[in-house]
């Protein structure tokens, strides 16, 4: 039997809903098939927003989208993707697989797709290649209400109000594809766009977020915040997790055992990741600011499937995944007092996605399961939780803990998420609870096979299913059975 607590009188605060938001780039099928079709594409959508697509988002409650990139953001520019699309510039994506970008998917396109979806923005400006004139021109673009020459040129493409986008990215990865930059040099190009980045509404600030770190960059996140902090609401962090190295990420479906456990032991750097750039942001706080950490690319990339470009990234998803993002989702929540968003990559067809499509298909992958499992933590209060198992195996490579654990509190519910990490054994457990008492629970599990996957043939393969949960030592504890690598989330209403 498994131990875990959970006490409703210890809290880190809110779990921002940004939490758990998504990252869309011009690469491979994600905006284009994926998000948008074209006139020619015989696939149901709204004003080219596919409609299987975005049902299947609000399913999950997305609260904010990253766009249009990545390394992609960075030669970006951002009027070839606006007015007439028979007059609109034709450009190379010279990041991924050198295909022909049309722009036929710009801002006003990026905006439908997120009022369609209700979901907040997060634009990634172009530092790289970009001006400061051209980044300032796209927050008046968007943002200006009065009259000015880029709210006239808005109304005259079509849209008389602004959007009011609120988060702005300065740059990408400006330590490699986004201009290879020391991060004394990025850090004084950071201070002069944050300087031309500006409100056009007393009542509504835009969020500037500084281009972070390359994963344990530690001298990155400290000569940002010292020279840029007070520029800046919050700096982002980016890490992925491959099986072995960079030259060798592994297969995301056709694993062994082995890697199944060296995939899960490497994600948890995050961890270690969050904890050491949280401490360095924390020591730039002052009364009035403080600086938010961004994780706003993390998930695994494997290898591309066999046959498909290898400039588009797009990979299987499987239980692995699932298990992998249910373990990061606890390590965000778990670090809410600094981490105010992160970003999975990417939404769909491209590494760790919530969905695949091919032509009119979609399916959706595991790791959409882990999403709809944990939305519920989205604006609730945190809770702090504790896990008192074991440690699965020997090698230091593969070691990994048992169970990992997150929880919170909203509108007279509490939510446990649990994930049992074991590929083998099921977990008997008991949640006891500390400062509030169960009246009932329920309770959703995600599991099979380690490499169980759903394809266009076999959609349904992998799906939440209900899972026992009983209230015992009247009502101070929930006892559940964890089943093997499995992802659980279990509501509790509280007497
Ligand atoms: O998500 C794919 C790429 O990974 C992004 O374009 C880049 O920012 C990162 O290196």
């Amino acid at each position: 039997m498994y131990h875990v607590i959970v006490n409703g009188n210890v809290s880190k605060g809110k779990i921002n809903k940004n939490i758990y938001g998504q990252f869309t780039e011009h690469l491979g099928r994600c905006v284009y098939e994926g998000m948008f079709v074209k006139d020619e594409d015989n696939i149901p959508n709204v004003n080219g927003i596919r409609k299987d697509v975005m049902k299947a988002l609000k399913d999950i409650n997305v609260p904010v989208v990253r766009w249009p990139g990545g390394c992609f953001a960075d030669t970006y520019h951002w009027k070839d993707g606006i007015g007439p699309k028979e007059e609109r510039q034709t450009i190379v994506n010279t990041s991924w697989g050198g295909v022909t970008e049309d722009n036929s998917f710009g801002t006003h396109e990026f905006m439908e797709f997120a009022e369609q979806l209700g979901c907040e923005v997060y634009f990634s400006g172009n530092v790289g290649s970009g001006t400061v004139q051209e980044m300032s021109d796209w927050i008046e673009y968007c943002n200006m209400g009065g009259v000015s020459p880029m709210a006239n040129l808005r109304r005259k493409n079509g849209r008389e109000n602004p959007w009011n986008v609120k988060f702005w990215g300065i740059g990408n990865e400006a330590w490699g594809c986004g201009g290879n930059m020391k991060a004394e040099y990025y850090a004084d190009e950071a201070r002069k766009f944050a300087t031309y980045m500006r409100n056009y509404d007393d009542k509504f600030r835009i969020y500037k977020i500084a281009s972070g770190a390359n994963q344990a960059d530690y001298h990155w996140t400290k000569t940002v915040c010292e020279r840029a902090g007070q520029l800046i609401d919050a700096i982002s962090l980016h890490y992925y997790t491959v099986t072995y190295d960079w030259e060798h990420k592994g297969k995301a479906a056709k694993f062994t055992k082995d890697e199944y456990y060296r995939v899960l032991h490497n994600t948890f750097h995050m961890e270690e990741l969050v904890n050491n750039h949280s401490a360095i942001i924390k020591q730039y706080k002052t009364d009035k600011h403080k600086i938010g950490l961004i994780v706003d690319e993390w998930g695994t990339w494997y290898e591309v499937e066999e046959g498909t470009n290898p400039g588009f990234l797009y990979q299987q998803n499987t239980i692995r995944d699932a298990v992998l993002a249910g373990i990061n989702l606890n390590i965000f929540n778990n670090h809410c007092d600094t981490v105010v968003m992160t970003n999975i990559a990417q939404m769909v067809n491209v590494l760790q996605s919530m969905i695949l499509t091919e032509g009119e298909k979609m399916v959706l992958t595991p790791t959409y399961f882990t999403f709809l499992l944990y939305k519920n933590h989205m604006d609730a209060r945190h809770l702090d939780s504790y896990v008192d198992a074991d440690i699965l195996n020997e090698d230091e490579k593969l070691k990994v803990p048992r169970i990992t654990v997150s929880a919170s509190e909203k509108d007279g519910k509490s939510l446990v998420t649990l994930v049992n990490l074991s590929e083998s054994e099921e977990a008997e457990t008991e949640i006891m609870l500390t400062g509030f008492k169960a009246k009932d629970v329920t309770a959703q599990t995600l599991t099979g096979n380690m490499d169980d996957h759903n394809t266009f043939d076999a959609p349904q393969k992998v799906s939440v299913s209900e899972l026992k949960a009983e209230i015992i030592s009247d009502g101070n504890a929930i006892k559940v059975v964890l089943p093997k690598n499995s992802v659980t989330s279990i509501e509790v209403t509280k007497a």
